[in-house]
């Protein structure tokens, strides 16, 4: 049973320039253990595709589809639920890490005070010196010096990529069925991007936590991905296992956005998205057929002007697990020529 199911999630903001449509139909789902990486180039939308799933946006933003959160035995639809609900699923059945860490955090709260609340409030410790020692020991976790000095800090009184590491820990704190990451690890030093990325598999390992992360860092994906959800003008454009996308991307997006690497082994290390020629269409005016058409560099069938390729499944592996199929939505064959 998987611990996330999305299906056909639509976003549109009211914008001065128009309805924008931030996402156009996305689906996939996150197995218990899985870590599901989501990439794709500024503005495809992948931010706003997961603050949607627990109620982050605007009030000029209209959701639809649905987002099945599996948690033990009960299943809720987060599309459905009211602020209070949301705010109890928020940190506890799901842990979140944003880009930007001063959103999560209340400026007037010492860090100690916000990393224990959590603990109290999950109960995951029966008193509030259990939960200092245990909000010192996750500090310590993620890499802080000094955490019982942390403790006692504000979040204003800590470094950008301190404060990033203060999120984690209250994210992973609760030991959430779903954690979503966006950008979490971006702004840290390898050493300390390592420590976390490990101190999350731990987690997986030991509490079947389902992941998605959004980065524009390959040597991460590489390195932690099961399958990977390309994301282009708010659609998925390719998914599919890390191996089959990395080494037989079926969409000419994905393969430039991966600069064409020849094997996944050439995506380990530090090396992000490269660019493409051009820029991604406006929310506000996305063309009518093939999203990518515009910039697509083996544009030749007729149809990608006028007619939106659907997800098929294409030739790979099957993905890291049964019934996870590579999937792209592209009228192309895998080398690229018109199927
Ligand atoms: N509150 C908003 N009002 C209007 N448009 C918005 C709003 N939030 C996001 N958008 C638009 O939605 C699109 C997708 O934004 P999003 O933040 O999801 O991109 P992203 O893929 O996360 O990019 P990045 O890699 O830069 O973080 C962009 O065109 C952005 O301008
Ligand atoms: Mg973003």
């Amino acid at each position: 049973m998987n611990v996330l199911e999305v299906e056909d999630l639509r976003v549109r903001i009211d914008t001065p320039r128009g309805v924008a449509s931030v996402v156009n139909g996305l689906s996939y789902s996150v197995a218990p253990g899985e870590t599901v990486a989501v990439v794709g180039e500024s503005g495809s939308g992948k931010s706003v595709s997961v603050a949607a799933l627990l109620g982050l946006l605007p009030g000029t933003a209209t959701v639809t589809g649905s987002a099945r959160f599996h948690d033990g035995d009960r299943v809720r639809d987060l599309l459905t639920l009211t602020e209070p609900e949301l705010r109890s699923v928020r940190g506890n059945g799901i842990g979140m890490v944003f880009q930007d860490p001063m959103t999560s955090l209340n400026p007037v709260l010492t860090v100690g005070r916000q990393v224990a609340e959590g603990l109290l409030a999950h109960r995951r410790v029966p008193s509030r010196r259990q939960a200092r020692e245990r909000a010192a020991e996750l500090l310590a976790e993620v890499g802080l010096p000094d955490p019982r000095g942390v403790l006692d800090r504000f979040p204003h009184e800590l470094s950008g990529g301190m404060r990033q590491r203060v999120v984690i820990a209250i994210a992973l704190a609760g030991e959430p069925r779903l954690l979503v990451a966006d950008e979490a690890t971006t702004a840290l030093d390898v050493t300390v991007q390592a420590q976390i990325l490990d101190l999350v598999a731990g987690l997986q390992s030991e509490h079947g936590t389902g992941v998605v992360w959004i980065t524009h860092d390959l040597g991460v994906v590489a390195g932690i991905a099961d399958r990977v959800l390309v994301m282009y003008g708010g659609r998925c454009i390719e998914d599919g296992g890390v191996d089959d996308v990395f080494e037989a991307s079926a969409h000419p997006y994905t393969r430039g956005l991966l600069g064409s690497l020849p094997a996944r082994t050439a995506a380990v290390g530090r090396s992000d998205l490269v660019a493409i020629p051009g820029t991604p269409p406006p929310p506000t005016d996305l063309p009518p057929g093939c999203v990518f058409w515009p910039r697509c560099p083996v544009r030749s069938d007729p149809r990608c002007e006028h007619e939106q390729p659907p997800l098929q499944e294409v030739a790979g592996r099957g993905g890291s697990r049964p019934g996870r199929p590579h999937r792209a939505a592209t009228f192309c064959s895998s080398e690229g020529k018109v199927s």
